[in-house]
């Protein structure tokens, strides 16, 4: 018996033999090279995680509520102390950001990648890389500096972010103070364990989750560079909200003050129902609980003042030292699993289209990078000033929603 067919009889995975038997000899050899390729025991693993009861998951923890500076309620006089501390390291050149940008648009209906998305902004539309060179470059007018900005991509997406960039010129900012890399990804398996083919006869694969960062920073010379660079400083947001802030100085000031590695922006949560990650302490730990992880309960839980218990939004506004990116890079994050559609080929060479979940997709959470931290800064900010995101085609979280925020904050800026 031949290497791959051993593999495939010891992995319960012999439905691929019946695809190498319909390929063609190029077709045939590039499948068999991913099959030896793959960590099937990674894969047995991962497998398991899609059977937990999620819930279960937090019951096992000691979930506690986490305390936060807000923006505009905090101590005036400290706050001014903040800002001056984070300006200080700013104009110093040893701040950073990267964006996460190895996501889509499938969710909003644009199947491209996500950061060339077109958002019908005033004066003029805007892509949301755009939105982001244009924060980038007030920042550096600001503080007579040029920010190195590192750009997170997947194998989906490269050619395509690097080519929209090129065909627009950078938006006019210094080509060599950007540097692109790539996260991972993983294979897709089936409800039964099985993985799946694409019309190619390629392995279906699809992005590790955002939580791979650090491991693409460390594996493609990132953290080295920042090193090198002078840089101590990281900021690291994503590319679907069109108000991020990537440079708040009070965020970094904070940080700086409290003595701690990490440091986020939150804001209020919504309703119980927000798609949005929320922060707590686990296990005396600083962590955010993933919405899709959050028993309802919980989610409704108040306070006596009527407020919800878990309440701070995880809004992608994340801050670290470069020595606990180095930390967190060497160690391993979980992994998160969630149901998904995805199109494949069946064993008779037709293109299936699914309406309804039939594949598990697995994913490293960024924020459980925060575990390995005793504590993380906090700072409340303001959702008309920090959070716009572009995430759906329509209703909430939508480009209606995110354009009305963008072109109120700047009509009364
Ligand atoms: C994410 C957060 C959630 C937060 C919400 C705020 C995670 C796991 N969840 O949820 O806590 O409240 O945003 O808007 O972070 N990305 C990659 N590679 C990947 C997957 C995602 O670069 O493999 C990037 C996307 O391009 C985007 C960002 O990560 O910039 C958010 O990803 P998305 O999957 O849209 O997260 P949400 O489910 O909205």
């Amino acid at each position: 018996m031949k290497n791959f067919e051993n593999i495939l009889k010891q992995n319960n995975q012999q439905h691929l033999l019946k695809y190498i038997e319909m390929a063609d000899n190029n077709q045939k050899e590039n499948l068999i090279k991913e099959i030896e390729n793959i960590d099937f025991e990674q894969l047995n693993e991962l497998y398991n995680i899609s059977k937990r009861d999620k819930d279960k998951i937090i019951e096992s923890c000691i979930i506690e509520h986490t305390s936060f500076v807000d923006k505009y309620k905090g101590d005036k006089q400290k706050l001014e102390e903040y800002k001056e501390k984070g300006e200080e390291i700013i104009k110093k050149g040893e701040y950073a950001v990267v964006t996460m940008a190895g996501g889509q648009g499938t969710r909003l209906g644009h199947d491209e990648p996500k950061g060339t998305f077109l958002l019908n902004v005033k004066p003029k539309p805007k892509y949301l890389f755009e939105i982001l060179v244009d924060g980038i470059k007030r920042a550096n007018e600001k503080y007579g500096i040029a920010l190195n900005w590192y750009i997170m991509t997947s194998t989906e997406n490269n050619d395509k972010t690097q080519e929209f960039f090129e065909e627009h010129e950078y938006f006019g900012y210094p080509k060599e103070k950007i540097k692109f890399f790539k996260q991972g990804n993983l294979p897709l398996i089936s409800e039964d364990g099985k993985l799946l083919v694409d019309e190619k006869f390629n392995i279906k694969y699809a992005a590790d989750g955002n939580g791979c960062i650090y491991k693409a920073m460390r594996k493609n010379g990132i953290i080295e560079d920042m090193k090198e660079k002078g840089i101590k400083w990281v900021f690291i947001g994503s590319v679907d909200n069109a108000l991020l802030n990537m440079v708040d100085p009070i965020l970094l000031g904070l940080t700086v003050s409290q003595n701690n590695m990490i440091g986020s922006k939150s804001v209020v949560k919504r309703s119980p129902e927000e798609p949005v990650g929320v922060f707590c302490k686990k296990n005396n730990k600083p962590a955010v609980i993933e919405y899709t992880e959050l028993p309802t309960e919980m989610a409704k839980e108040t306070d006596e003042d009527g407020e919800l218990l878990f309440g701070e939004s995880h809004i992608m506004c994340n801050l670290y030292n470069v020595e606990a990116l180095d930390i967190i890079s060497k160690n391993t994050l979980p992994y998160h699993s969630a149901h998904k559609k995805a199109a494949y080929m069946d064993e008779n060479g037709n293109i299936i289209k699914v309406k309804k979940p039939n594949a598990y997709k697995y994913e490293a959470f960024i924020f459980d990078g925060f575990i390995f931290f005793d504590n993380i800064s906090i700072l409340r900010g303001r959702r008309e000033e920090d959070f716009a995101p572009v995430k759906n085609a329509e209703g909430e979280d939508s480009p209606e929603t995110a354009i009305k925020l963008y072109n109120d904050y700047w009509e009364n800026k």
